[in-house]
C-alpha cells in the first residue's frame, strides 16, 4: 500500500468591482470589450420573465450590436422559481443552445436572478464566470454582493449552494423607478438592517430621508447603495465562509426566514426580514442590549419604510417556532440568534462568536407576543 500526497493548496484572488450608477447598461459592454470577461465572445443572459422585458432585452440587443453572440434563458418571475428545477431547465437549455466551458453568465434582475444564475455559473461545465447587474434594491442591497448563490428547497430557503464569487456587479438605480412599492420596502428591510448592526449613523441618515428613498431619488438612493455594499463589504472581507462574523448579516433572519417558507413565499423576502428584525428587537431588550426607545425607533423606522412589524394572523406561530430549526445558525440542536447592541452593533458573545444560543421556550414567548 502507498499514499500520495496531493499538495493543491491554493492563492485564489476573488476582488470584484461594485459599480453604483444610472443607466449602466452601455458600461457593461464598454466594460466587456475591455476584457471584463477575458476572452469570451458568448454570454448567456439569466434572467426573470418580468425583467427581460425591462432591462435584459436591451442588454442583449447591445451585446449583439458589439458582436458579441447571446441569447436570453428566462424564468419565471418570483421566489417559487428558486429551485433546483428551475437551475436544472437553464443548465438544459444552455447545453442545448451550445453553449460550453468558454462563456460567461450575465445575471439581469434581483436576488432571485442573481442567486440562481451565480450558482448556475459555479456547477456549469464545473465553473464558468458571471457577472450580475442588480435590477432590486434588495439585490443591490444584499443579494448581487457577498458570493453567496443558492436555490431553496421545500423545507426551507437558500439550502442548496456555494460561494460563488461575480466579476463584477453592476447596480443600476435607474432600474429602481420601475419597480412596484413592496418591492422598494423590501429592499430597505435589509438596509434597514444593515444600519442596525453596524453604523448609527446610517440609521440616522435614512430616518431623515426615508420620504426621498421611497420616491427613489437619486442621490439618496446613491449614498445607500453605496453604504450598504460598504457595510457587507466589511463584514464578508474579513469571513467570506461565515465561518463567525458573517452571521451578524443573519440579523433578524432567524425568524424572516422561517416566516418566509411558512407564509408559502405570500411575504417577499424583505418583509420577512422586518418581522424578523422586529422580533430580534424584543428579544435583545428582553436580554438588557437594547432598550425600548431604540427598540421602538427601529420598529418605527421599519414602519415608515412600508414594512410590516407584526407577525401576519395566517401564518400559524406553532409551525414557525418549529420552522426555526431549519436555520443554518442551529448547532447541536440548539437554536442561535444574532442580537442588535443598541443601533449600529451586534453583540459578540464570545471572541468571534455573534450568534448566541436561546431556548426555544424565549423565542416562542415573543413569538406568542407578536
Ligand atoms: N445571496 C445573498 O447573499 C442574498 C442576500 C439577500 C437576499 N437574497 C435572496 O434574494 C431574493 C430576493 O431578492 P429580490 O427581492 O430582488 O427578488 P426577485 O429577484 O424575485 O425580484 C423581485 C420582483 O421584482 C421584479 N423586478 C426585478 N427588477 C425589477 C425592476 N427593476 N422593475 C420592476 N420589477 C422588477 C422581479 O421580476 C420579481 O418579480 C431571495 O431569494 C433571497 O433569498 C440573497
Amino acid at each position: 500500500m502507498s499514499t500520495f500526497n496531493v499538495e493543491l493548496k491554493r492563492v485564489v484572488d476573488d476582488s470584484y468591482e461594485i459599480e453604483v450608477g444610472f443607466e449602466l447598461e452601455d458600461k457593461l459592454v464598454q466594460d466587456i470589450k475591455l476584457g471584463l470577461a477575458g476572452r469570451v465572445k458568448r454570454f448567456a443572459v439569466i434572467t426573470d420573465s418580468t425583467v427581460k422585458e425591462l432591462y435584459a432585452g436591451k442588454i442583449l440587443e447591445k451585446l449583439h450590436k458589439a458582436g458579441y453572440g447571446a441569447d436570453l434563458f428566462s424564468f419565471e418571475a418570483g421566489e417559487k422559481s428558486k429551485t433546483r428545477k428551475t437551475k436544472e431547465q437553464l443548465e438544459d437549455a444552455m447545453l442545448e443552445a451550445g453553449y460550453r466551458r468558454d462563456c460567461c453568465i450575465i445575471a439581469v434582475g434581483g436576488g432571485v436572478v442573481t442567486d440562481i444564475a451565480g450558482f448556475v455559473a459555479g456547477t456549469y461545465g464545473r465553473g464558468v464566470p458571471f457577472i450580475n447587474y442588480a435590477t432590486t434594491l434588495l439585490a443591490a442591497a444584499d443579494a448581487s454582493v457577498g458570493g453567496k448563490t443558492a436555490v431553496d428547497t421545500p423545507l426551507a430557503t437558500n439550502l442548496i449552494g456555494m460561494f460563488n464569487q461575480p466579476e463584477k456587479v453592476y447596480i443600476d438605480i435607474a432600474c429602481w423607478k420601475t419597480l412596484p412599492k413592496n418591492q422598494i420596502s423590501s429592499g430597505l428591510a435589509e438596509t434597514i438592517k444593515h444600519a442596525c448592526l453596524a453604523d448609527g449613523k446610517f440609521f440616522d441618515f435614512l430616518s431623515d430621508n426615508m420620504e426621498k428613498l421611497l420616491e427613489i431619488d437619486r442621490e439618496a438612493c446613491e449614498h445607500i447603495a453605496e453604504t450598504n455594499c460598504r457595510i457587507k463589504y466589511e463584514v464578508v472581507m474579513k469571513d467570506e465562509r461565515e465561518s463567525g462574523l458573517r452571521e451578524v448579516l443573519n440579523l433578524g433572519h432567524t425568524v424572516g426566514r422561517a416566516i418566509e417558507t411558512v407564509s408559502d413565499y405570500r411575504l417577499l423576502h424583505g418583509e420577512a426580514v422586518a418581522i424578523g428584525l422586529a422580533a430580534e428587537v424584543r428579544l435583545s431588550v428582553k436580554l438588557g442590549h437594547m432598550t425600548e426607545a431604540e427598540a421602538g425607533r427601529v420598529t418605527g423606522l421599519l414602519k415608515r419604510a412600508g414594512l410590516p412589524v407584526e407577525i401576519p394572523d395566517y401564518i400559524d406561530r406553532e409551525q414557525l417556532v418549529k420552522k426555526l430549526y431549519t436555520d443554518k445558525k442551529v448547532r447541536d440542536g440548539r437554536l442561535r440568534f444574532v442580537i442588535q447592541n443598541g443601533i449600529g452593533s451586534i453583540v459578540e458573545f464570545k471572541d468571534g462568536v455573534f450568534a448566541a444560543p436561546i431556548e426555544e421556550s424565549v423565542a416562542r414567548e415573543i413569538i406568542m407576543a407578536m
